[in-house]
């Protein structure tokens, strides 16, 4: 199997559904990944519509480009793939030259292919070192030198931050500990270290003990919950009237983010509670289509269990 077969796509037919596309419509997909959604909205975009690619995996980027072009479509739409970080979704847009977009889509997080290769660092479940760079021609930080350097206090704010680890400062006291007296490079030692942190009796409830605190690596390495508050309010911004946008996130962090963004534009109003009108004049600029979060079906699930936690939601621009 070529690795982009892969990666299934998750919430596909909603996503589809939610973005209303048309024909002439630019759509951004901000997490290209290996095109599992680009390349059903290219059969929906004809040759007045454009389709943005943006993925700061090389390995992803080129895989995407070869399957969007094999795609033979008698109605193409205008391809353009773009390597960078969605956290710089002004410049990106700015050097693709479009005026406004009509529809964008953030697929969070890594795809199946980042976390199925042990040497990106990604995986608890395989050996490989501790790097977690999505972008490892840019990036420096790996997650080696936060194991490595982060004192006991900081190591103990990320878990706890980016992963709700009722463990963290035990697991943070023991990299500590173990760090004195071997270098900790590899997964398997993390994984071995975090066990030993957790009790026994708190190990049989809420998965692998080393998920929580690998998502918490992962996060700070790629700086994720910044970046993604940069792309969703820039996104918001390029979005034409009647634009729309959708997110699919995969853990609480990125959901909560995606909601209070969408909240605040839909709410622009920024007088204090106890005014009984409005002062500051601010306008809403999106309507929230989606109250509560899309969820995937249990059918999906079953298919892919990648789609367990994914919740998808969707906004409209005024
Ligand atoms: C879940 S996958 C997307 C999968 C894609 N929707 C598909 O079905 O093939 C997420 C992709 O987004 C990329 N990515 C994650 N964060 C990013 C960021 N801040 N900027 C650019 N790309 C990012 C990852 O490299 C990965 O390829
Ligand atoms: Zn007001």
């Amino acid at each position: 199997m070529t690795s982009e077969y892969r990666h299934i796509p998750v919430l596909l037919a909603e996503c589809l559904e939610q973005l209303a596309l048309q024909t002439h419509h630019t759509f951004v997909d901000a997490t290209l990944g290996f095109a599992g959604h680009s390349r059903e909205v290219a059969k929906i975009l004809g040759e007045e519509g454009t389709l943005i690619g943006i993925d700061q995996d090389e390995v992803a980027l080129a895989s995407s480009s070869a399957t969007l072009e094999s795609l033979s479509l008698g109605n193409a739409p205008r391809f353009e793939l773009l390597r960078g970080n969605f956290g710089d979704l002004d410049e990106l847009l700015v050097s693709a030259e479009v005026p406004g977009i009509d529809a964008i889509l953030f697929d969070l997080g890594v795809s199946s292919v980042q976390i199925d290769t042990p040497s990106r660092g990604f995986t608890f479940k395989e050996n490989g070192p501790l790097d977690m760079r999505m972008d490892p021609g840019k990036q420096t930080l790996t997650a080696q030198e936060i194991i490595e350097t982060y004192n006991a206090a900081d190591l103990t704010r990320i878990i706890r931050a980016y992963s709700d680890e009722k463990w963290a400062s035990r697991i943070a006291d023991f990299i500590v500990r173990a760090r004195e007296t071997e270098r900790i490079e590899t997964s398997e030692q993390l994984v071995e270290i975090i066990k030993a942190a957790i009790p026994a009796s708190a190990r049989r409830a809420g998965g692998h003990p080393a998920k929580r605190t690998f998502q918490a690596l992962r996060i700070e390495v790629n700086s994720e919950l910044t970046v993604l508050r940069q792309g969703l309010d820039a996104a918001i911004r390029w979005l034409n009237p009647g634009g729309r946008i959708a997110v699919i996130s995969y853990h609480s962090l990125e959901d909560r983010i995606v909601k209070d963004t969408f909240a605040s534009f839909a709410n622009r109003c920024t007088c204090p509670p106890d005014l009984p009108v409005c002062m500051c004049g601010k306008q809403p600029v999106l309507d929230i289509v989606t109250r509560k979060p899309i969820l995937p079906t249990p059918e999906e699930i079953e298919r892919n269990p990648r789609a367990r936690s994914a919740k998808l939601r969707v906004a409209v621009k005024r």
